[in-house]
């Protein structure tokens, strides 16, 4: 017998045969086209999340869906044992299209951060500098993933919890305190790690000037400067990299991943020229890493995102949305705070609904809205870069009518 392909019997299956640590919503989709999305019960949704910021050129672009056959055809796996093509060409992008002199692939977000912690400690040590002067700073509210390493980066305590003994060498600051880094930053720390937009921690961007003082202090120190571009990268706030808003930053390494393929699996890091050679051979590798069918994607999508009519297209839009949450709120006075960078929009509920954004996130899946949240008090859109004036608009209405009825309840 063919076994039921029901929502409630997917979802029934999902939940008897998936380790319980997400709680996905009982939905199952089923295809997509630009900004929309389709269960299998044929319901049309507005996708405002792409995936977390992975889809962030629409489904179904035409010109992924043939880099991702046209290699997939050719050749799927190959090992770091040998060369291929897509995966040199596109390294060959990101090098010369950005401060890069070196890049390292692997598979994810996590895997990018987690080498790149790698890279800034084994060039301290390449320097004679002992364990207990490879210190990391990071950033209160923070989020740079879940492996060991990476969630001890993470300064949010919540993620760490029955995990423990956590990895050593993290120190924690304030995000955008240029006095609590300046007292903690010392000749032990070998590199000071954040997001020029914060993302899961709540949508808050760096204030202006904030990065150029972390990166005074990190040359003063013989530190590394290492961006996690992971969310606000590829285009999501308006430029290619959100470090470009401020004029004079030059890091030393970015991590990237969620868009750099279009809805792959790929994570990078760029190394400058202070961290290209830190990894010798053998330091370090993932089997998957550069994977060409990932690679073909990636270097569609890496084009795409450097599109400046895309760009300009991400600052019109965001501030479109803006606009309409400014508006609401203005009558609804849900929200203490609208904020966020190009397509990366944070909306902070006011006191009288603090920890509801998940509820706020259900409203607005009823009215066909996908969006997210980014904490338990704060909604999160991540809408396609590429998003149209129509799907702004029926987008924003069917928000509208969510926010109504939240309001109301
Ligand atoms: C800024 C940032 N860094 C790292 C990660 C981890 O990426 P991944 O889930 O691909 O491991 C994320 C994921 O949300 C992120 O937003």
């Amino acid at each position: 017998m063919a076994a039921e392909t029901s929502t409630d019997a997917l979802v029934a299956t999902g939940v008897r045969t998936y380790v319980p640590n997400y709680a996905p919503k009982p939905v199952v989709f089923d295809h997509g086209e630009g900004a929309r999305l389709w269960d299998i019960d044929g319901r049309e949704y507005i996708d405002l999340g792409t995936g977390i910021s992975v889809n962030s050129f629409g489904h179904r672009h035409p010109d992924l869906i043939a880099a991702v056959t046209g290699q997939a055809g050719r050749l799927l796996h190959t090992s770091n044992l040998y060369y291929v093509e897509p995966t040199v060409r596109l390294a060959e992008d990101l090098v010369d299209g950005t401060f890069a002199e070196r890049v390292f692939f692997c598979n994810s977000g996590a895997e990018a951060n987690e080498a790149a912690i790698k890279i800034v400690r084994r060039r301290a040590a390449e320097a004679g500098r002992g364990p207990e002067e490879r210190e990391i700073i990071t950033f209160e509210g923070s989020f740079h993933g879940r492996t060991l390493a990476t969630v001890t980066a993470t300064a949010q305590p919540k993620y760490h919890e029955g995990f423990e003994p956590m990895p050593g060498g993290f120190t924690y600051c304030p995000f955008n305190d240029p006095e609590a880094l300046e007292a903690a930053i010392s000749d032990r720390t070998c590199a000071v790690m954040l997001e020029p937009v914060q993302g899961e921690g709540g949508v808050t961007p760096s204030r202006q000037g904030f990065l150029r003082h972390v990166q005074d202090l990190c040359r003063r120190h013989d530190a590394l400067l290492v961006l996690d571009e992971i969310q606000s990268g590829m285009g999501r706030t308006g430029k290619f990299f959100a470090y470009e808003w401020e004029p004079g930053v030059e890091p030393d390494v970015v991590t990237m991943a969620k868009a750099l393929a279009g809805g792959l699996p790929m994570g990078a890091v760029l190394a400058g020229a202070r961290a290209a050679d830190a990894l010798s051979v053998g330091t370090h590798g993932s089997t998957f890493g550069g994977n060409p069918v990932s690679a073909a994607a990636a270097r569609v999508a890496v084009g795409l995102a450097r599109s400046d009519d895309l760009l300009a297209n991400v600052v019109r839009q965001g501030d479109a949305f803006r606009l309409f949450l400014n508006r609401i709120n203005a009558e609804l006075g849900l929200f203490r705070d609208v904020r966020g960078k190009g397509l990366m929009i944070g909306a902070e509920l006011g006191e009288a609904h603090e920890g509801k954004a998940g509820a706020l996130v259900d409203a607005c899946q009823e009215e066909g809205v996908i969006v997210l949240v980014a904490g338990p008090s704060v909604l999160r859109l991540l809408p396609p870069l590429n998003i149209g004036d129509e799907d702004v608009r029926d987008a924003t209405a069917g928000m509208e009518r969510a926010f109504r009825a939240f309001a109301a309840s």
